[in-house]
């Protein structure tokens, strides 16, 4: 009798003892995947395509812009969403940060998306898989690959101004601290390179670039490695003072067709970014994939999925952690 009692009160104790690992195991199972919400929102897909297909029709510059605020979503506290949210009393934006002040955009048509999703299916469609989905969408709308997207992810509740100063690399960083930076987020030399070719469309501003055009090592002189009739063009909508904002075309040949062109530019010395020409000046191997890529585009197509989809999947929120905003750009009351 004691015994059983005892063999009781032990089965018993352990079986509550493991239930949270259980449950925890299904909706905290950290996994994504495509139809995630064919039951809750069958169209949310389609919403999304067409909302970013408007504004992607209205100024093509759009998908490009669509395509970065994904990726300095995923790079600070994961894919949760996290850049989207304003300044409030609780939250320090991320939106003021030197990567994205005066240069991330995109956010009307996040919430115009977001609006969309509302209307069909309230409360269900995070603000964070909006971003994902929009950024294929970008790549589809400009002529380069497309992918099944992962979803599930789920919003955060806050944000890190810090994080996005750190984690997400400058323009100026040498090769060893960007590829550092990516693989502190489970990113390879494949994905930098593979990735890069996002700057196969949409702008920059002069000051992303203006030191290599004038100082680029402090000694007074241009960066060698840019092509020098190349600079000088540039240095003409790019004084060394002022003109901050000028935009200049990331890949100058097809500026809003998603091609290889990129990488061509590169073995051309005419990427525009520092971060851009050191892939083939900084590494061999680097250098091997950019001459690979800009020899057949159906390699950079086949690649760029994986990596984007390697990207998207950076530390989701999932479960029941954090929550699906109803307004992306700000957490629930
Ligand atoms: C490898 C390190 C990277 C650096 C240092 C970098 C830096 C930059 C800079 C400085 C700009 C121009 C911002 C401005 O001056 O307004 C830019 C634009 C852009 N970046 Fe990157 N980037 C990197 C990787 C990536 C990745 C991984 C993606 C996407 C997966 C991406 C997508 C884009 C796109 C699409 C634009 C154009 C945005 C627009 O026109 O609105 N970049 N990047
Ligand atoms: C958010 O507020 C801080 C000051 O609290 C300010 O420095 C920053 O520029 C603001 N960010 C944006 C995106 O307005
Ligand atoms: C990179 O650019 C930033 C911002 O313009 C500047 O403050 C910094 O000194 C530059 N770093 C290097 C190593 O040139
Ligand atoms: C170039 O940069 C160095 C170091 O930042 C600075 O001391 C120097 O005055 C600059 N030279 C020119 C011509 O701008």
């Amino acid at each position: 009798m004691a015994k059983s009692m005892t063999f009781l009160i032990v089965t018993t104790l352990l079986a509550l003892a493991l239930a949270p690992l259980c449950f925890s195991h299904k909706t905290d199972g950290g996994y994504l995947y495509p139809h995630y919400y064919e039951r809750s929102c069958p169209k949310a897909l389609e919403i999304v395509k067409s909302v970013v297909a408007k504004a992607v029709a209205k100024e093509a510059r759009m998908a490009a812009s669509l395509i970065r605020v994904h990726f300095h979503d995923c790079f600070v506290k994961g894919c949760d969403g996290s850049i989207l949210l304003d300044n409030s009393s609780t939250i320090i934006s991320e939106k003021g940060s030197n990567p994205n002040r005066n240069s991330a955009r995109g956010f009307n048509v996040v919430d115009d998306i977001k609006t969309a999703l509302e209307k069909e299916c309230p409360h269900t469609v995070s603000c964070a898989d909006i971003l994902a989905i929009a950024a294929r969408d970008s790549s589809v709308l400009t002529g380069g690959p497309s992918w099944e997207v992962l979803l599930g992810r789920r919003d955060s509740r806050s944000a890190s101004l810090s994080g996005s100063n750190n984690n997400i690399p400058a323009p100026n960083n040498t090769f060893p601290t960007i590829l550092t930076k990516f693989k502190l987020k489970g990113l390879d030399i494949v994905d930098l390179v593979t990735l890069s070719g996002s700057h196969t469309i949409g702008k920059s501003r002069c000051t992303s670039f203006r030191q290599r055009l004038y100082n680029q090592s402090g000694n007074g002189q241009p960066d060698f490695t840019l092509d020098q009739s190349y600079a000088r063009q540039l240095r003409k909508g790019c004084p060394q003072s002022g003109g901050d904002q000028n935009l200049f075309p990331l890949d100058f040949v097809t500026p809003t067709k998603f091609d290889n062109n990129y990488f061509k530019n590169l073995l051309a010395s005419k990427g525009l970014l520092n971060s851009d020409q050191v892939l083939v000046t900084k590494s061999e191997r680097s250098m091997e994939l950019v001459k690979k890529y800009a020899e057949n585009t159906e390699l950079f197509f086949q690649q760029f999925p994986k990596s984007m989809i390697k990207m998207g999947n950076i530390t989701p929120l999932t479960g029941s952690k954090g929550e699906i905003r109803k307004n992306c750009r700000k957490v629930n009351s």
